[in-house]
Parts: C-alpha cells; structure tokens; sequence
C-alpha cells in the first residue's frame, strides 16, 4: 500500500499523531497549536499528561471543523502501588465526562485504557462501551495491552478493543503480540518511535539515558541507513513505524522537528534496511522505566 500524507488506518486515524506527553499545559497548548499548523490531524492525549485543557485551548483556537481532527485520549485507570485509587465503572464513566470538558469537546476520538494497571480493568473496559453507546466516544481501545490481557476482554465476552497503543521501534519489536493483533484485525499504534535517538528524552528523570550502550550501536546503523536515504534518523524511526503498518506518534516540543517529523511520505525504506532495523531487536520497553515499571508485564 502506498502511504501518502492523508493515509488513514481501519479508524480514520491519520497514520501521523502528535503525541503531547511530557509538555505542560501551556506548552500543549502551544505545541499542538503547531502541530495543526503544520497540518498534523491526529492529536494524542492522557488523562495522565495533565495537559488535556491547554490541548483543548489549541485546538479550539485553531477554528477547525471538529470532524477534520482524530482526537484520542486516554483513561488513567489508578495503580495501587502508587497509591493512586482504581477507578470503577462510573468513575471511568466520570473521568471522560471530566476529560472532554477540559478539551473543550463533545466527544473523541478514540478512547483508551492508558494501561493495565487496575484489578478493575474489565469494569473500566465495561464503562468504555458504555461510553461509546453513550456518543462520548466513537471507538473504544486499550494501551500497553499484551496478549493475555486483549484475551481476558474477549474472554468475558465484551466487545474487542479496536486499538492498543504500545512502544514500538527497532529495539522493541514484539513481533509476537504484532501478529496476535493483526490476525485479530486490531489496530496497532505505536509510541516512543524515536526512543533508540540519543536525543529522545534527555532532561533527568525522564529514562533517555535506559539502555545507552545498545543505543549507541543502533544508532550507527540507524544513521547509516538514514544518510543513504538523506532524511534524519528521526524519518527513519517514524517511517520503520509506517512501514510496519502501525499508524506512528511523535511529539517534539522544537517548532522545526513538529514540522519535519510529519515529512515522511516522499522516501522509502528499502527491505534489507527494513530487515537490519529489524534485527535490532531486544524486546526491551524503555518508555515508562523512569517510572519503574514496564506497564505489559504488571500482573
Ligand atoms: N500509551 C503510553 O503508555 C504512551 C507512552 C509514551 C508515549 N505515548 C504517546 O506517544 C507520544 C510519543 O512518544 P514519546 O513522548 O516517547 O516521544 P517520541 O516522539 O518518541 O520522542 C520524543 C523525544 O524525542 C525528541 N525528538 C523529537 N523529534 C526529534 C527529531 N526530529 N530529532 C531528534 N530528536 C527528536 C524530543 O525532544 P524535543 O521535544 O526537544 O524535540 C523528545 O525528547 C507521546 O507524546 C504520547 O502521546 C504513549
């Protein structure tokens, strides 16, 4: 299939997100406001980024018609070691209510479970369908999702998650679950596509720094691969992601690296580079280890 700028995957979703973790309110604000000027159409968000208003202002200031935007975000679901209460049925039903007025919208896109980290999970997946009934949402998914947990849903018999956003990028494949989701025709979105660049999350405390030595080796062949095609090693990432079939997120807070990072439909990655990027591969999350947890494999 040949991927151009307007390509949409199974939900309408923009193969191209703007992903918003880590910016503040009015950095959201300011960032996504970019972003839609530089034509991004697909905007992702977290109760957990405490930045959904500053999103919201960005996008109502835009004065774009609502349906021209894919808007996703994501439920925090609680964790107990965190001491973060779990959230029940209607308090799930509660927390989009209170998302949406802080986006300033009437509905989503796409609705998340941010990750399975409550014992309450299939309550909460029980108050997105509800949502979804109700119009506050016209697709309901799941994040950080593994095969297990995507079976228990079916196994309870409720509707299947029509998404699971995870890490993805050549140093975290998960071939596995990808083909578990395809055959079950559930659409993969990835994040943290530029996580093996030496330049992806640098400020303390935000986990740039897991993995530095096998970073530096894939980063050699990442730059190679990017100087014969002459794009930056960050298309390179963001295109392996496209050219998987996974619809991609990126954030950047840098006006020229939100405008350059959608630039990735006029360049093509070869298969033998495709297959080298492939053999990357450690199976090894890095996205939430400054939080101490790798959010697939909580029990
Ligand atoms: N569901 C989940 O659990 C989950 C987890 C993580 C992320 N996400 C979503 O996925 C989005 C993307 O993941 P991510 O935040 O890890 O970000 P990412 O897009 O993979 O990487 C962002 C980092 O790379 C840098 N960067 C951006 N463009 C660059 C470029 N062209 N060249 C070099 N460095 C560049 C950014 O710095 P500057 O800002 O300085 O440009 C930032 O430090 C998030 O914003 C969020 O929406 C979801």
């Amino acid at each position: 299939m040949v991927l151009t700028e307007t390509s949409t995957n199974p939900l309408g979703m923009p193969v191209v997100g703007f992903g918003t973790y880590q910016l503040n309110s009015e950095q959201a604000e300011s960032c996504v406001a970019q972003a839609l000027s530089a034509g991004y159409r697909h905007i992702d968000s977290a109760a957990g980024y405490n930045n959904e208003a500053g999103t919201g202002r960005a996008i109502r200031s835009s004065g774009m018609d609502r349906n021209q935007i894919f808007i996703t975000t994501k439920l925090f679901p609680g964790y107990q070691q965190w001491g973060a209460p779990e959230k029940n049925y209607q308090q799930t039903i509660d927390a989009l209510k209170q998302q949406l007025s802080d986006l300033q919208l009437d509905y989503v896109d796409l609705y998340l479970i941010h990750a399975p980290l409550s014992e309450l999970r299939l309550e909460q997946w029980q108050g997105l369908m509800e949502l979804q009934k109700l119009g506050l949402t016209r697709h309901i998914g799941v994040s950080n999702y593994n095969e297990d947990k995507i079976l228990e849903i079916q196994n309870a018999g409720l509707a299947k998650p029509a998404a699971n956003q995870i890490e993805f990028h050549p140093l975290c494949t998960r071939v596995p679950l990808s083909g578990f989701m395809q055959r079950e025709s559930i659409v993969p979105i990835a994040y943290s596509s530029l996580a093996p660049l030496a330049t992806w999350r640098m400020e303390a405390g935000q986990g740039g720094e897991v993995m530095a030595e096998i970073k530096v080796e894939a980063q050699r062949l990442i730059s190679e691969i990017a100087a014969n095609l002459n794009v930056s090693a960050a298309k390179v990432l963001l295109r392996w992601g496209l050219q998987h079939g996974y619809s991609v997120l990126t954030k950047s807070s840098n006006p020229d690296r939100i405008r350059a990072n959608r630039e990735l439909f006029d360049f093509h990655i070869p298969a033998s580079a495709m297959q080298r990027l492939d053999e990357l591969n450690q199976d090894q999350a890095l996205a939430w280890a400054a939080n101490g947890i790798n959010p697939m494999e909580v029990s």
